[in-house]
């Protein structure tokens, strides 16, 4: 073979680049996948008719979770297997100190996780205060897809989980561990607000066929009495899907978003009209105007059936991370 016709790297770049647009992959999207060769994009993309693929997730960890989502479509993958791979990605960082392993325990020293999912079509999966397994969204994943029920909680959901095949794991990291005897010198519980730009991950994801899917999961507000639950596990209060209308999911303190029903209200007001924007910022309303929120943060996150977004929180700090067939950014959230 000459040298001229010898398949090479560019070559295959070019191929698996016309194979994102076929996906509607982004651009920036490849790249990473096939790694650093190719800093600027190498083939048009044409857009599709449809949406195209979107993922917007909550905080600086979107970014990287939502490049593991689009991973999972580029498979093949549906939207909801968008939602399972990016939790995972962000669920088995043990750096990051509000999700998965490594997330910061009760005050009692134990870590206890909370995640769910829902797809388009309504149905809905749940784990909450599940010990010792490392992907509780995927446990989630498990329970609506393999049980008659919704939600499992505790050691029940745990049983479940390692029934399943799940690995039991210790999710107390020695980061967090010394964080919580640094906690346990002054007793205080005092939830904080933007907890390093990281906090409970919300994602929402529309495929190519309009498909849409959420998911949200966490280790809670840390130091939290044992046995506490927040609205992340909650169908309606951390997420809400509508296939038929859009989503929406919640981030910050789970007992303002519990009491208003966020995720839901998001989505209803979308049903009524709104754009994801505006049931943001109405949502967020009714939290200030039915209680002090002078330390307390939420925000929310939507989007609807078309591709549109939005977010909206109690104070600034919020972001969240989109990405399309064209764009991958980092959103400062509107506030107030
Ligand atoms: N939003 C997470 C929690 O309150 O547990």
């Amino acid at each position: 073979m000459s040298q001229s016709n010898k398949p090479n790297r560019r070559s295959f770049i070019g191929k698996l680049a016309s194979l994102g647009g076929v996906l509607g992959l982004a651009p920036f999207a490849i790249n990473r996948m096939i790694g650093a060769e190719i800093a600027k994009p190498v083939n048009t993309i044409t857009p599709l008719d449809k949406p195209g693929a979107t993922m917007v997730s909550t905080w600086n960890h979107g970014i990287q979770a939502n490049i593991a989502g689009f991973s999972a479509l580029s498979k093949g993958g549906t939207a909801l297997d968008m939602i399972e791979a990016a939790a995972k990605l962000v669920e088995e960082d043990a750096e990051g100190l509000s999700v998965g392993i490594g997330g910061l325990p009760d005050r009692d020293g134990i870590v206890t996780l909370d995640a769910c999912c829902m797809d388009h079509t309504g149905q809905a999966g749940s784990v909450a205060a599940m010990q010792d397994i490392m992907y509780p969204l995927s446990v989630a994943r498990k329970v609506m897809e393999e049980t008659p029920h919704v939600m499992l909680v505790g050691e029940g959901a745990k049983m479940f989980a390692l029934e399943s095949g799940f690995k039991s794991t210790d999710l107390l990291t020695e980061k967090a561990r010394e964080a919580w005897l640094r906690w346990m010198e002054k007793h205080e519980y005092k939830p904080v607000i933007n907890i390093e730009n990281h906090d409970t991950i919300g994602i929402l994801a529309l495929d190519n066929e309009g498909r849409l899917s959420g998911g949200c999961t966490t280790s809670g507000v840390a130091y939290k009495m044992h046995g506490r639950v927040g609205d992340s596990p909650i169908i309606g209060a951390g997420l809400f899907v509508d296939g038929a209308v859009g989503a929406a999911t919640a981030t910050g303190l789970g007992e303002a978003v519990m009491r208003t029903v966020g995720s839901f209200l998001v989505v209803e007001l979308m049903r009524g009209g709104l754009h994801p924007q505006a049931a943001c910022e109405t949502a967020v309303k009714r939290i200030i105007d039915s209680m002090d929120v002078s330390n307390l943060q939420v925000g929310y996150l939507a989007l609807d059936k078309t591709g549109r977004h939005g977010a909206h929180a109690i104070h600034s700090g919020f972001n969240y991370a989109l990405t399309t067939l064209k764009t991958e950014n980092l959103i400062d959230a509107t506030h107030g």
